[in-house]
């Protein structure tokens, strides 16, 4: 089965178990823009992420760098990046970007990819990623929209082993 899956994560645990699962799903050259207004989880998820792929140390926001590099055992990187300080793809573009959005010795994590739609994401952008889709829910609750490619591996990590809080909802919920 391929469609999209759309979960609703209770607390920011769930929402750690949820990027944990990513992370180990995830491999070199993958880029996932983390769509999603202020607070709605995607630090909290690429933290997660970080931990799935091995990386012990703090995770925290690079709003005011743009990037942060974490090296993998394994030899290869997490790229994250956070545009929300990045004004449009010239910016963006400016700092650099292409480095990581066509990095093949990491994963890239890119919050605020709204700010560079003609560069990533989006029918005809300079380079296509998985998307996930972030927004607050009723009761503090967040919910998380996860593109096909990444369903179908998580929906089956779930099947697996459930996680406390997460749970799938149907798309109209
Ligand atoms: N279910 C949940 N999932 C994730 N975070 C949650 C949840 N419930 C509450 N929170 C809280 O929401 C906040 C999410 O902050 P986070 O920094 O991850 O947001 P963000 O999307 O990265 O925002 P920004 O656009 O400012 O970078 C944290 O303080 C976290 O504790
Ligand atoms: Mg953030």
């Amino acid at each position: 089965m391929s469609a999209v899956l759309t979960l609703l994560s209770a607390a920011e645990e769930s929402t750690l178990a949820l990027g944990r699962l990513l992370g180990r799903r995830l491999r070199p050259g993958q880029v996932v823009a983390l769509y999603g207004d202020l607070g709605a989880g995607k630090t909290v998820l690429s933290r997660g992420i970080a931990r799935g792929l091995g990386i012990q140390t703090a995770v925290t926001s690079p709003t005011f760098t743009v990037v942060q590099e974490y090296p993998c055992a394994d030899g290869t990187f997490l790229f994250h990046l956070d545009l929300y300080r990045i004004a449009d793809a010239a910016a963006a573009l400016a700092f650099g970007i292409d480095e990581y959005l066509f990095a093949a010795d990491g994963v890239t994590l890119v919050e605020w990819p709204e700010r560079i739609p003609e560069l990533l994401g989006h029918p005809g952008s300079r380079r296509e990623a998985l998307a996930i889709h972030l927004e607050h829910a009723a009761d503090g609750a967040r919910r998380l929209r996860l593109t096909a490619r990444l369903a179908d591996a998580v929906r089956e990590d779930l099947r697996q082993a459930p996680v406390e809080g997460l749970a799938e909802i149907s798309e109209e919920s």
